[in-house]
């Protein structure tokens, strides 16, 4: 299927997407705190998404019940929001998908809740460290698996596990477009990035083995050790000379150095 580029009204579609996708997750982030439930981050991203004319693009999808995926600990993406209860040490996923004016903005991040042992924090700025490598390696001219690559070799050199079965993706008028982003893989391959492009780049990387299992609810994704992993997702426009993000976070500049 041919990837769409995006021009005009199209990328100022997408612009205010990805906007209102980062405020919703920020507001989400805000309500993660020990006592809370997954459920009251779901009712947080509701409200915040509805007080901005956005609606959640996971609800229904593919009979998906949650408004966000919110992942654990040893569950790596598609937690079903519902009434676990969130405790120090933990760490959580948040993973926001939302539509407005018919347009999709999807991105995620890992939160620590308190301390965390040291090689859990590692584990966190590692696959946000190869988030932004692999936004670097994202300009025109250059192939799609140059963006793998990059994310790939912070993966490495951060001795962490690269989910293979999860990939990142296109976005536009749906949450998944072509082409796959994979995590993994030798660079000079695949399509070439064109300027106008949406693409989400979004490591999912492990404390131990890269293997993971679907638990029986056919959604939450975990380790199969039961080791933490974490999630990182920004959704980003292939411009002219890079990429640019449109889900921006606070601390993009930090990581983007
Ligand atoms: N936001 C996820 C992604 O990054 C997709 C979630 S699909 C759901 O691609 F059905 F699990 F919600
Ligand atoms: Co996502
Ligand atoms: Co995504």
């Amino acid at each position: 299927m041919k990837i769409s580029i995006k021009r005009g009204r199209a990328i100022e579609g997408m612009r205010t997407a990805g906007r209102v996708a980062a405020e919703v997750l920020r507001a989400c982030r805000e309500a993660v705190a020990p006592g809370v439930t997954t459920h009251d981050i779901e009712v947080v991203c509701l409200k915040t998404a509805h007080a901005l004319g956005a609606e959640s693009s996971t609800i229904g999808y593919c009979g998906f019940p949650g408004a966000l995926c919110v992942s654990v600990n040893d569950e790596v993406i598609h937690g079903i929001p519902g009434p676990r209860i969130i405790r120090m040490g933990d760490i959580v996923s948040l993973d926001v998908t939302i539509n407005i004016g018919g347009w999709h903005g999807d991105n995620a991040v890992t939160v620590a809740v308190g301390e965390v042992p040291p090689e859990t924090q590692e584990l966190l700025d590692v696959t946000q460290r190869a988030l932004y490598a692999g936004i670097a390696a994202a300009k025109p001219g250059r192939h799609l698996s140059d963006i793998s690559a990059a994310v790939e070799k912070v993966a490495r050199d951060g001795h962490c596990g690269v989910v293979r079965e999860f990939v990142g993706h296109g976005i536009g008028h749906s949450m998944h477009e072509e082409p796959q982003v994979a995590n993994f893989g030798r660079p000079g391959r695949g399509p070439i990035l064109e300027e106008g492009m949406t693409i989400c780049i979004e490591p999912m990387f492990t404390r131990g083995s890269h293997k993971v299992e679907v638990l029986k609810d056919d959604w939450t994704v975990v380790t199969k050790d039961g080791l933490p992993a974490a999630h990182y997702e920004h959704t980003v426009l292939i411009t002219a000379t890079g990429a640019e993000i449109l889900t921006p976070r606070a601390d993009d500049a930090i990581w983007q150095c």
